[in-house]
C-alpha cells in the first residue's frame, strides 16, 4: 500500500473557502468541530498532512484500519509526526477524531507524545518542570 497525500499546505484563502462551505453544510458549531477557521489551521502553517492509501484518496477514518495506516500510527513519531486529533480527546483538542491528520513536531517531541499518549495541548498546558538543582 502506498500513501497518498490528500492535503498538505493550504493557503488562508483555501481554508476560508472550506470553512465557509462547512458552515453551509453543518452550521457554525458543527463546522468548528471539524474544520479550523482560516488562520487557525495547521494546514495554513504547513506542518499538517492529511493522508490515506493511494487506492482511496479521500480523508477517512478507515485509514486507521489499513496496513499503511497502522504503520503510520505506530511509526510516524520516529519521523516526527503525531496523530493530532485522537479519539476521545475532542474536549481537549477542540476537534473530533481525524485518523488522517498528522502533524510534524519533530522526532523528539513526537516520541514523547506517542509514549505518554498526550496531545499537544496536554503537553504544553503542563507546568514546566524545573530541572533538579
Ligand atoms: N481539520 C483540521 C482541524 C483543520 O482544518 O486544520
Ligand atoms: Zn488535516
Amino acid at each position: 500500500q502506498n500513501l497518498y497525500l490528500v492535503s498538505g499546505y493550504r493557503s488562508y484563502a483555501d481554508q476560508a473557502y472550506s470553512f465557509s462551505n462547512a458552515i453551509e453544510r453543518r452550521g457554525l458549531t458543527g463546522a468548528a468541530e471539524k474544520n479550523a477557521y482560516q488562520g487557525r489551521s495547521e494546514h495554513n502553517l504547513g506542518l499538517a498532512l492529511d493522508i490515506n492509501i493511494a487506492s482511496d484518496p479521500e480523508i477517512r477514518d478507515a485509514f486507521a484500519e489499513t496496513t499503511a495506516g497502522r504503520w503510520v500510527n505506530e511509526n510516524g513519531h520516529l519521523y516526527g509526526f503525531i496523530l493530532r486529533y485522537p479519539r476521545d480527546k475532542g474536549h481537549i483538542t477542540g476537534y473530533g477524531y481525524e485518523a488522517w491528520h498528522y502533524r510534524y513536531v519533530g522526532p523528539e517531541l513526537a516520541t514523547t507524545l506517542f509514549e505518554t499518549g498526550q496531545t499537544l495541548e496536554e503537553y504544553y498546558g503542563k507546568e514546566q518542570e524545573l530541572p533538579d538543582a
